[in-house]
């Protein structure tokens, strides 16, 4: 593959400049991440010591006091990586990723390597474009794209939030270039092939039904999403001409603070919907603490699909679908 460098330091100082000097209201927010939002602050477009957020994952530094304060989960977490993670290389690209962000494993890492490994036996062959829907640290897009080193990843999240996804992602790939990076901010842009990394920020989410995506992922995040937006991301995702394969793993029910429920089987799923998997996630329904009774039950139980959607051929009428949910 042509190396070519990213180019990530001018998307981060556009994010910078325009989720954090001059932050713009965002339409796309759920009265959960209203109230998280508020808790992310970023010094600069550069350095991750002025970087601190939550609400998307832990990212507990690699030091000698979490290692020791961290090990009875350390040893659950490995427990769980013997049980439903296989695949070894998988989970070396695991550790490469946290060490190259210097940090230690953690829950969020370990179930995304699990899911990883899980997506690859499901799905196995070619993935030519794979969009990560919410992530976290850009975990998930830097392990996909060291499992699927040609595949072309895209990562759509709150502008704020992407600010985070892109700088981590460019400190797992700084050192050994991919390819180039770009921020999907038109139709011409979704057009263009020649990226690695392609970065959508959740206000311009419209613009995934410019790109032929073969597989989205989406872990713990539509469960925080209000239910109009969940109904417009699935109208956009099924208008691709890629695999449109899905991997979605959320809780069944959560309630967000201005008091409406999102609900993971009222996803606007469709009967022609292909289904490879349909369970309750079996590695996520609690997971493990430094402190007893060393494992923390989630609020309630998640679900994990994983489909083929069905293809929506008119924009038009998706648009206009998703706007009549959006009132009704
Ligand atoms: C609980 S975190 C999950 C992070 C990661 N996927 C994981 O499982 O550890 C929820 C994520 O959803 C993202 N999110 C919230 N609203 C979103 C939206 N409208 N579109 C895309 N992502 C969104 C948040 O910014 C955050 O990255």
């Amino acid at each position: 593959m042509k190396t070519v460098k990213p180019n990530f330091k001018d998307i981060l100082e556009f994010l910078y400049q325009n989720y954090y000097v001059k932050p713009k209201l965002s339409t796309v927010t759920s009265s959960h991440w209203e109230k998280y939002g508020e808790t992310l602050t970023v010094g600069s477009s550069s350095a991750d010591s002025t970087m601190h957020g939550f609400g998307f994952g832990n990212l507990f530094k690699d030091t000698l006091v979490n290692r020791i304060k961290h090990i009875p989960d350390g040893i659950l977490n490995r427990g769980l990586l013997n049980k439903y993670c296989k695949s070894q290389k998988i989970r070396e690209h695991a550790a490469h990723v946290l060490a190259r962000h210097g940090r230690i494993a953690d829950f969020d890492s370990v179930k995304q390597a699990i899911c990883a490994n899980l997506i690859s036996e499901k799905l196995p062959g070619d993935l030519k474009t794979i969009a990560v829907i919410g992530d976290g640290f850009g975990f998930m897009s830097s392990l996909m794209k060291l499992i699927y080193p040609n595949a072309r990843i895209i990562s759509v999240n709150l502008g704020k939030v992407l600010m985070f996804d892109a700088h981590y992602i460019n400190k797992v790939f700084v050192s050994a270039p991919v390819g180039q990076a770009i921020l999907i901010r038109s139709s011409e842009d979704a057009a263009d092939r020649s990226y690695a990394f392609g970065f959508i920020e959740a206000e311009n989410y419209h613009l995934l039904k410019d790109v032929d995506v073969d597989l989205f992922i989406n872990i713990a995040s539509m469960q925080e999403i209000n239910m109009a937006v969940i109904n417009s991301y699935f109208n956009y995702m099924r208008f691709g001409n890629g695999k449109r394969y899905f991997y979605c793993c959320n809780r069944i029910t959560k309630q967000l603070p201005d008091g409406s429920w999102i609900e993971f089987f009222r996803y606007p799923w469709n009967g022609k919907d292909e289904v490879f998997l349909d369970e309750l996630c079996p590695w996520y329904q609690k997971w493990p603490s430094n402190r007893p009774p060393f494992w923390i039950h989630a609020d309630g139980p998640i679900q994990h699909r994983i489909v083929r959607l069905a293809k929506r051929d008119n924009i038009e009428s998706a648009i206009s679908a998703s706007e009549q949910e959006k009132k009704s």
